[in-house]
């Protein structure tokens, strides 16, 4: 397995072009099944995630070429998928293993071709990420459901009708399903106490562009009038705000300066707040976000995760390596997920000083240094905090476990040797 080495110390500065957020791209991508017409995916990430997801594509007979084209002077990636041929109607174990958010499928096949089956996804390292909302929504829209041997066979022989849904969490993954499902079904559908990422809101965009009659864009109320048939549409798959927090950050926890090229600083609100809080200089610009950490002093900042507009889960690992070198305290509150702090003891071996209470807590006191030391996560932005500490480690810092990365961060090395940090990928001798 790959690893990736730091020698912490450099000052990073300079410019970094965000690219299309990986948790848009995903269902963007499954909305191709819901016709039987061309869909143009523009900007998506080069992440392994997409890889996968359009592997299982394919696998069920969605026809997907690639196109690599230049944006900005930035080499971007388009996807035109045409799915007038979906002969597999089964995502199998092997590829919902790799790839959770393969659970998009559901939906949209179901939707369409009113049955589908699909491998119960398991738990993973931030929680058990049950998918019972997914699922119960379903069947309130007329789905008959059964767990076989590990898959979940849904039918609709009738196709799918209209519901009232009121979702028990603003779950991100049930709403972009339902949405989708929604769409192609008999009737009305409204959904209740919907999530309101912006990445839903992209979703919707595409959707709507297809030919969909979606209502409530950006609330928790969302109303969808199903059409009989979607047509094919071009899209251009939002900036990744995730990223664009990460590297924020990177600016912040070396004192240096970055600019964010097409990072929107309307979906960072939270963040951008608190790093301000932390004494960083922040300016927004047309198309950037501009983070001055230079000569400034990082101070400690409270942090509670939320549903969006809240602060986002998944910036709170990387937001916990700045507060190890901050001065004085933070505490950080994880509220999604339940088991969201395995990058704590890995922190606390490069010198960091953090305790967790209960479950959902960590105080974070703040130390004058931290040292170079092998380390490894078990999820994505966890490794990226991983690296944002090996940035200002004294010495040498290996990350390991680099899959993690690949799933979620686009040329990752790349970006960071372009503002100066000394990063190198170690590839792995098999
Ligand atoms: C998405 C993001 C993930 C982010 C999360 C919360 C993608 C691919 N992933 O994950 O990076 O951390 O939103 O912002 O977009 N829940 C249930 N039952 C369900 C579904 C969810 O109880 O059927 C619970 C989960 O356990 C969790 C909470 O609801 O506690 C939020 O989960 P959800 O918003 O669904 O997360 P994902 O869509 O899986």
């Amino acid at each position: 397995m790959d690893k990736i080495k730091i020698i912490g110390g450099n000052q990073l500065n300079g410019k970094i072009y965000i690219s299309g957020a990986k948790n848009a791209a995903l269902p963007l991508v499954c909305a191709s099944l819901l016709t039987e017409e061309e869909l143009i995916l523009k900007n998506v990430p080069q992440l392994s995630d997409i890889t996968f997801l359009n592997k299982l594509l394919e696998f069920m007979g969605n026809k997907i070429t690639k196109n690599v084209y230049e944006e900005n002077g930035y080499e971007a990636q388009s996807f035109t998928y045409k799915a007038n041929e979906i002969k597999e109607l089964v995502a199998p174990y092997d590829f919902v293993r790799k790839m959770r958010a393969s659970y998009y499928v559901l939906g949209p096949l179901l939707a369409r071709f009113r049955h589908v089956e699909f491998s119960l996804p398991g738990g993973c390292a931030i929680g058990a990420r049950p998918i019972d909302i997914h699922l119960s929504s379903l069947e309130q829209m007329g789905a008959n459901i059964e767990i076989k041997n590990g898959y979940v066979v849904a039918d609709a022989p009738n196709g799918l009708k209209g519901a009232h849904i009121i979702f028990s969490k603003a779950s991100v993954g049930a709403t972009c399903n339902i949405l989708m499902a929604a769409t192609l079904a008999n009737g009305i559908t409204k959904i209740e106490n919907a999530a309101k990422e912006p990445e839903i809101t992209d979703l919707i965009d595409l959707l709507n562009k297809m030919g969909a009659k979606i209502q409530g864009r950006g609330t928790s109320i969302l109303t969808i009038e199903g059409v009989q048939s979607l047509k094919g549409a071009q899209h251009h798959v939002l900036a990744d705000r995730i990223e664009a927090g990460s590297y924020a950050i990177a600016a912040a926890i070396t004192k240096g300066r970055i600019e964010l090229i097409n990072a929107r600083a309307e979906h960072l609100q939270q963040p951008l707040r608190v790093l301000e809080k932390m004494g960083v200089g922040v300016e927004v610009t047309e198309n950037s976000i501009i983070v001055d950490g230079t000569n400034k002093t990082i101070i400690g900042e409270d942090v509670y995760t939320d549903y969006y507009p809240g602060f986002p889960t998944d910036l709170q690992a990387q937001f916990m390596a700045l507060m190890t070198v901050a001065e004085g305290a933070s505490l950080v509150t994880e509220s999604i997920w339940e088991n969201r702090f395995m990058h704590v003891p890995e922190l606390c071996r490069m010198g960091a000083n953090i305790n967790i209470h209960g479950h959902a807590s960590a105080i974070v006191r703040g130390v004058k240094k931290l040292s170079g030391a092998p380390v490894m996560a078990t999820d994505l932005r966890a490794s990226f905090a991983l690296i944002l500490a090996g940035l200002i480690a004294d010495g040498e810092t290996i990350v390991n476990r680099v899959y993690h990365l690949d799933r979620g961060y686009e040329k990752l090395e790349e970006k960071l040797k372009a503002v100066g940090a000394n990063v190198e990928r170690i590839k792995a001798e098999d």
